[in-house]
Formats: structure tokens, sequence, C-alpha cells
């Protein structure tokens, strides 16, 4: 049986920063309060002109880069998200288009902040059956499209960006050890976004009362997260034969630091062996455990043979964990520059668009 190594990762934030001053300025709140109660310095905001598939297909090309590999090497690639820029198509197909990953099937995983890790999971499985031996996963957000900025309870937690590992087949053993995911829909509620959906279609009313904006019964959900993610985290090294001694990283969904400190606490860690960088991006939702992981890689803390637990929670409610071997890019003499390959994806989803013209008005003058 094959097993699943995470051989590619990058990640890609809007510009614009927001800092806890500039929050200041728009509604009743100041810097020490938020710093006091989320841990959280700045986020970064898209402008306009960027949307989660234009942060995902930036962090995909790092990604593809550091994997050595072709966007048409990818058989399946996997966009956790919850902030889609449509209901369909995907934005994974975005994505997919995007890149001119012309071999991959694309699908789009909702599971809030647990997202990437369910995603991982998923496309670990698919390798280790034999179905596939490439998969793209990535978490891209733009929450602060569905951020009510008048809200002081919501607005000042959420950033937007993307992050994306590359999953490859190979015999060696490590990468992905075990993955645990949980959910319960009764807590659905504490955390959601009514309208846009098909029970609440948006209109005149739904936008009137607000309900196409972020809804959050915070202490809920810091009551449930803090329950959550130190078990989770257990949960799956016991599954992989592992126990909190072996592990040299926990990268954990990044949405409070006081949550990060209760489940280091349960899990009888010191801080220092969380990677937390809440900080500087705020709360990405399924964006910030592959954007925590790229920047621990690139200040050089994760090394091969590193074996790493990646724990988060969100809506739904969800929660899981997974544990991975650390291994790195898989041996290569291939050189390729997935950059190289972003003018023939725009041609190419050229040329499809113009044959479905010239296809659909030979059809129509046939019928
Ligand atoms: N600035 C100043 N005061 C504020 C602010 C603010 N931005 N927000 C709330 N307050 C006030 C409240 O009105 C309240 O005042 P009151 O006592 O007069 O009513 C007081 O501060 C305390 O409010 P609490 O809600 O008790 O504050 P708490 O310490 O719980 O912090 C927070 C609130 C940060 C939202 C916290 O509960 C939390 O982090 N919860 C988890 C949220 C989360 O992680 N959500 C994302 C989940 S992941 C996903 O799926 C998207």
């Amino acid at each position: 049986m094959p097993y699943a190594h995470i051989t590619g990762w990058g990640m890609a934030v809007p510009e614009k920063v927001l800092t806890n001053d500039d929050l200041s300025r728009m509604i009743d709140t100041n810097d020490e309060w938020i710093r006091d109660h989320t841990g959280i310095r700045e986020r970064h905001i898209a402008r306009e002109n960027e949307f989660p598939s234009t942060l995902a297909v930036a962090a995909a090309i790092k990604a593809l880069q550091v994997a050595n590999l072709k966007p048409t090497d990818i058989d399946l690639i996997i966009c956790s998200t919850s902030s889609p820029e449509h209901i369909f198509p995907a934005t994974a197909c975005l994505i997919q288009d995007q890149l001119g990953a012309s071999r991959a099937g694309a699908f789009d995983l909702s599971a809030a902040c647990t997202g990437f890790i369910f995603a991982t999971n998923m496309a670990a499985q698919s390798i280790r059956s034999g179905s596939i031996k490439t998969a793209l996963v990535i978490g891209a957000e733009t929450l602060s499209r569905f951020v009510d900025w008048q809200d002081r309870n919501t607005c000042i937690l959420f950033g937007d960006g993307a992050g994306a590992f590359v999953l490859q087949a190979s015999d060696q053993p490590g990468g992905v050890l075990s993955a645990v995911m949980h959910s319960d829909g009764s807590g659905g509620d504490s955390l959601s976004l009514p309208a846009g959906g098909s029970r609440f279609p948006a209109n005149e009313a739904t936008i009137h009362e607000g309900k196409h904006y972020i809804h959050m019964d915070g202490r809920a959900v810091f009551r449930f997260a803090t329950r959550v993610m130190g078990h989770a985290a257990k949960e799956a090294l016991e599954l992989a034969g592992l126990t909190t001694d072996d592990v040299q990283w926990i990268i954990p969904h990044q949405a409070n630091y006081r949550i990060i400190e209760t489940a280091a606490k349960y899990l009888k860690l010191p801080l220092d062996r969380f990677v937390i960088n809440v900080d500087r991006y705020g709360n990405t939702s399924t964006a910030s455990i592959p954007i925590a992981t790229v920047e621990a890689i690139e200040k050089g803390l994760i090394k091969k043979g590193d074996k790493i637990v990646f724990v988060g929670f969100g809506a739904g409610l969800t929660w899981g964990a997974l544990t991975a071997d650390w291994t790195g890019p898989l041996p290569t003499e291939r050189r390729v520059h997935p950059e190289s390959y972003r003018t023939w994806a725009r041609v190419r989803s050229w040329l499809l668009r113009v044959a479905r013209l010239i296809e659909g008005l030979i059809w129509g003058r046939e019928s």
C-alpha cells in the first residue's frame, strides 16, 4: 500500500494589512482588548480584485514548485473553503482551470476551519487506496466578505489567505500517519452564515436582517474549542501509535491564542512546541493550518523526520486532527517551473471556451 507524503507547500495572503488600531477607528474596540482576548494584532484583507481562487493559485504554484511538479501531474484538487466564490461551480474547478491542471478532478470541501484536516485526510486516503498518485489540497478564504464590519464580536477575528499542500504517493514509509474527523451538527447554530443557501436564498429580507453575515456565539465556540482540541490531538496520536513525547510540533488552527494555551495545558506540553502566528494573520479559517506550516518550514523549525500533529475545530460543529511524519519533497531529477504553465493555462482556458461556443453554434444549426 503506498504512503501519502506531504511533498510541497505554499501560502499566499493579500498585501493589505488591517491592524487593531485601524479597527478601533471603525468600531468601539481597542488594540489592548483584542490582543488580551484573542492574541491578534493584525490580519490581511483581500482587495476587491482578490478572491479565494486568486490566493489559492498563488499558494498552489509555490507548493508545486517545492514538490517539483507540473500542474498536469495533479490527479485531484480539493479546495477546503467556507467562502467559496459561488455555490457552484466549485472554487476548486476555478483553481483547476487557472492552474491548467487539465488531468485533475476538482471539488470543494466544506468543514469550516477543520476543513484542511478533513481535506488532507481525504487526499491521503485516495493515495493510500491506490486510486490517485498526486493531490493538491488547498485551504482558501476571503471571509472578510462575510463579516459585518459593525459587529465587534466577529469582525476583529478574521483574516484572508490561502495555503496549499501537495501530497504524493511513495513506497517509502512516512507521510500522513493517522487522522480523526468529528462533527456535531447540534451545535451548528453557534457559528453560521444563515442566508445565501437554499434554505434562506439571499433577498431583501435576509439582507435587512443581516443573515448574509457570520453569526457567532463566541463564548459557546470558545467552550467547545477548548473541550475538543487537545482531545482530538491525543486521539490521532494514539491511532498512529505515538505519544506527545514523540512529537516535535503541534500546528493548531489559529483562532485565538487563549484556545491554543488551553490545548497546550490539556496535552501537558509547553507552548513553544506549538506553531502560533494568529497575532499576524487573525483567524484565516481553513487556511490557517497550512499558512502556519509554511511559516514554520521557512523559519527552519520543521525538519525531515519530525512528527507533527495538525489539529483544528470550526463551524458545523467540526473538529479533527492529523499526524504526519515529515519527509519533504521526494527525490527527482526533473526541474519544472509551474509559473511557466500559467500562460498555457490561460490560452487553454480561452481555447476551450471558443470550442464550446463553436460546438453550441453547430448544435444550434443542426437542431
Ligand atoms: N472590543 C471591545 N470589547 C468587546 C469586543 C471588542 N472587539 N468584543 C466583545 N467585547 C465586549 C463584550 O461586549 C462584553 O462586554 P459586556 O461584558 O459588557 O457584555 C465583553 O467584551 C466580554 O465579551 P466576551 O464575549 O465574554 O469576550 P470573550 O473573552 O469570550 O472573547 C471572543 C470573545 C474573542 C469572541 C472569544 O469568545 C472567542 O475567541 N471565541 C471563539 C471564537 C472562534 O474561535 N471563532 C472561530 C471558529 S472557527 C470557524 O469555523 C470560522
